[in-house]
């Protein structure tokens, strides 16, 4: 009921829509369409409500619940179900529970905040709640599991191009998963897959974005590297909103892949690169070396040109090094 009323509220944006009309239209007491109306000013709905006129949604509460994600979604597969969390422990875990379980493709797992949000390399999540992003989407694709590795960067393109789309912000990816801006990480993302010799069961992708977390508000470890779009651009962001551009923008990039397979997003993830062309520090599962990072080849891996040789990164840490100051004297 409270979902048929908000719809009604927001197809009368602006104008005030009277309760008998409200209730003659969902064939309910005046009574209870205020009582409705109530509980949804307690969940931080601003509804004005005038003695003669009626009511009017004023301000929704930037909340990534379904309610509101169904009232923006623009994409037809993701979100197409929604499993929402005020707090979560991952919401990676929680799609990997529910992939298992053969929820369909296309499902999205969406939190408030994460107690024990999950990182690469077992590292942790800063997941802050009301603050971030923190979101799990479960594919289903029709590739061979040695593909896998590409969904990342395929998920990497999706969220830097809504970014830079929906917030302005000339965001790049340092090769595999990470969204920098300015040199400080505003992205992670964490790719999980269970699959059979020959077949995906199911990828879980998930992402952590960054979104209105202020400088002050990240602990200390990740100060110097950690960045949100609020502190970039200086104002907060409708998170509602980038999560549906995000997902728009995912299911535009996974459909293209579905049909053309991925070099055309290869190509794009290029362009979209804050890592190739930059001295990197590669730390591999057994080395550490240095050199150049090169381009990324039709696997998804980093081709770095080092003293010794080309060598080719497929899973590990990379950092871009420091451009050395010209030396004038
Ligand atoms: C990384 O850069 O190390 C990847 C971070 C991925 C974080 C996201 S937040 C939503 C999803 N749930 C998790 O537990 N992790 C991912």
């Amino acid at each position: 009921m409270r979902t048929q009323i908000l719809q009604l509220l927001r197809t009368h944006s602006g104008q005030y829509i009277s309760g008998e009309e409200l209730s003659r239209m969902l064939a309910v007491s005046r009574t209870a369409i205020w009582k409705h109306i109530q509980s949804l000013k307690n969940e931080g709905y601003a509804i004005e409500a005038h003695p003669r006129l009626g009511y009017s949604l004023r301000q929704a509460p930037d909340l990534l619940s379904p309610k509101e994600i169904k009232a923006c979604l623009e994409s037809q597969l993701l979100g197409s179900h929604i499993h929402y969390f005020t707090d979560v422990g991952s919401t990676n875990n929680e799609a990997k529970k529910l992939a298992a379980e053969g929820c369909p493709e296309g499902t999205i797992v969406v939190a408030e905040a994460q107690t024990i949000g999950r990182g690469r390399l077992s590292r942790g999540w800063f997941s802050p709640h009301g603050k971030g992003i923190w979101l799990s989407v479960v594919l289903r694709p029709p590739f061979q599991p040695q593909q896998a590795p590409k969904c990342t960067l395929m998920a990497a393109v999706a969220v830097t191009k809504a970014i830079r789309n929906f917030c302005d912000l000339p965001c790049g990816i340092k090769w595999p998963n990470d969204i920098l801006y300015d040199g400080k990480k505003l992205v992670g993302i964490l790719t999980e897959m269970n699959a059979e010799m020959d077949a995906i069961n199911y990828i879980v992708i998930g992402m952590g974005i960054n979104v209105n977390i202020t400088a002050d508000e990240f602990p200390p470890e990740l100060a110097e590297i950690g960045t949100s779009i609020l502190a970039a651009k200086g104002h907060p962001v409708s998170r509602l909103h980038l999560l549906c551009r995000i997902l728009t923008e995912l299911e535009q990039v996974y459909q293209q892949v579905v049909r053309e397979g991925f070099a055309p997003i290869l190509e794009e993830w290029k362009t979209l690169s804050v890592t190739l062309g930059q001295a990197v520090n590669v730390i591999g599962p057994d080395e550490q070396y240095s050199g150049t990072a090169i381009t990324i080849d039709e696997d998804g891996a980093l081709l770095v040109e080092t003293d010794t040789g080309l060598r080719k990164v497929i899973a590990g840490d990379v950092s871009i090094r420091p451009r050395q100051p010209a030396n004038n004297s």
